[in-house]
């Protein structure tokens, strides 16, 4: 089984409503069968957009608690995400991470959690530019691999997102060659852990536009992209998905 192509989008803390229409434009541009999308607005848009694309793309959170339940005011539940329609979660997003002190072990619990819920944990992983600087990228992305996904893991509830921490809404992207050889690290250590590890979807996150998203495709085990800023409007989001 090949990996399945998926063009996410990561609203991050960006959208109302009304931003929902920008959904009905995708849908009516776009309709792309064969290629995944998947939408992970807000936690407070889930529900209503669940119910407004009627299965015809997915919709995901942004990050879900590792229990099930209980005193942790502000936090959501795996159980709770997929109650509201959601089908994925972005787990170990940079930004979580930075902001929120998650470690690779808080990454792999909530995972287990996404699992348990029946939700595919889109798991991130990217170094910063000091790390890259250092010439640390692929022990770090490693580190990360090993860390942050759990046993559990296969083909068909995980997708992994490389993400370098320094291309995320910067406008840089690294080159063809240095995704290429984070991607290619990312199959091989899926492919020495798990049987299905060759069927895990990959996708590049990081400054991915309209005019570049054809390029980074080309790249071996790239299989899509999580996109940030260009997944909020349909003229954006729209022609990256084409090119997928
Ligand atoms: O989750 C998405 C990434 O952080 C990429 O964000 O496309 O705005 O650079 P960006």
């Amino acid at each position: 089984m090949a990996p399945r192509k998926l063009a996410a989008g990561n609203w991050k803390m960006n959208g109302t409503l009304a931003s929902l229409a920008e959904i009905d434009q995708l849908l009516a541009d776009h309709p792309r069968p064969g290629c995944d999308v998947l939408i992970c607005p807000p936690a407070t848009l889930v529900h209503a957009l669940a119910g407004r694309v009627e299965g015809k793309i997915a919709v995901g959170g942004q990050d879900c608690h590792a229990k099930t339940s209980g005193a942790h005011t502000g936090d959501i539940a795996a159980a709770q995400l997929r109650d509201a329609g959601a089908s994925h979660v972005i787990l170990g997003h940079s930004e979580r991470r930075t902001d929120h002190g998650e470690t690779d072990a808080d990454v792999a619990a909530k995972s287990v959690a996404a699992y348990e819920a029946g939700l595919v944990a889109v798991i991130c992983v990217g170094e910063t530019e000091a790390q890259r600087d250092a010439g640390e990228t692929l022990d770090v992305i490693s580190t990360q691999l090993a860390g942050s996904i759990p046993e559990g893991a296969t083909a068909a509830n995980t997708v992994i997102a490389y993400e370098p921490v320094w291309a995320i809404g910067t406008g840089r992207t690294p080159t063809s060659e240095q995704i290429a050889e984070v991607h290619a690290l990312i199959r091989d250590r899926l492919a020495a852990r798990f049987a299905d590890g060759a069927d895990f979807a990959l996708l590049y996150g990081g400054s991915v536009k309209p005019g570049n998203a054809a390029e980074i495709f080309a790249i071996p085990h790239v299989n899509g992209a999580l996109v940030g800023g260009a997944s909020l409007r349909a003229a954006d989001f729209g022609p990256i998905i084409s090119a997928l």
